[in-house]
């Protein structure tokens, strides 16, 4: 039986029924719905990279977490029409690969989705409490549930920072993890989140001894410097980091609902390194 990118969507938006699917950003890039699909790439970002490794690999279709474009780019500026737009435009035409995302279906997918694979990659695995995200300044919720408090192992931030450094090294876009915090410190529990969706303060009051946020979110000024003025225990990690393992899931899941499908994930992102000077 074949299986078409109409057949994917559908699937994914019968379960993450909390998604508006008019008002979604989880969206056709290219090609249609009709379209029969045999090999899925799944990755974070559809960057040149990703894009073009998964046509090499002879991929039908690409699906990415984020989306492909960000409105715009620079002051009149859309970003469609920027060189990067159109390299990734021109992968997917040159190769005939279509390209869709799931952004706010697999956020908060059970199990698989973002919010659940990072913790579980983590080796978070006892769910204590959950809430939903509240961005400082902004006065936005999120929909769902998508901050976590989980119980671990006893063990001292430094330690637990030095795991997740190590589990991250995975991924080439990952280059290690900021620690902020007495090294030394207990920790028995930790808060997540979904990419940008990052624990706060309510999380510290549910007992989280340690955070883990994400760079594009964590901002020094309004969330980092503030938190540490409270003493709170931080770990930030890339953005890309805290979701690809989601996007890793992902390519596993699709085979398990549509066996008739090869997938495989690809986190071909710019790698990076930090310099400790
Ligand atoms: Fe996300
Ligand atoms: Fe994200």
């Amino acid at each position: 039986m074949s299986v078409t990118i109409r057949d994917i969507r559908e699937h994914v938006f019968g379960i993450a029924h909390w998604v508006d699917r008019e008002r979604t950003c989880d969206r056709i890039t290219y090609g249609d719905e009709s379209r029969e699909v045999r090999k899925v790439g799944t990755g974070w970002v559809p960057c040149v990279p990703n894009l073009r490794a998964a046509a090499d690999d002879g991929c039908d279709l690409f699906i990415s977490h984020e989306t492909s474009f960000y409105g715009n780019w620079a002051p009149e500026l859309d970003s469609t029409d920027t060189p990067w737009g159109r390299a990734r435009m021109d992968v997917l035409r040159k190769a005939n690969m279509a390209c869709i995302n799931f952004h706010d279906t697999w956020d908060n997918f059970p199990e698989y989705g973002i919010r659940d694979a990072w913790r579980t990659f983590l080796d978070l695995t006892e769910l204590v409490a959950e809430r939903p995200y509240y961005y400082p300044g902004g006065n936005r919720f999120a929909a769902r549930n998508s901050l976590t408090l989980c119980r671990t192992e006893p063990t001292t931030l430094g330690r637990f920072a030095q795991f997740v450094a190590e589990r991250c090294s995975e991924f080439s876009a990952s280059h290690g993890v900021t620690v902020q915090g007495d090294l030394d410190a207990p920790v028995c529990s930790v808060a997540t989140g979904v990419g940008c969706h990052i624990p706060g303060l309510e999380m510290v009051e549910l007992g989280a001894d340690v955070l883990v946020l994400t760079l594009d979110r964590a901002l020094q000024t309004t969330v980092r410097i503030p938190l540490r003025e409270m003493g709170v225990n931080l770990i930030t990690v890339e953005h890309g980091t805290a979701e690809m393992p989601g996007m890793q899931r992902m390519a596993e899941y699709l085979v398990e609902v549509f066996p008739e499908l090869e997938t495989q994930f690809y986190c071909e992102e710019p790698p990076a390194v930090t310099f400790v000077g």
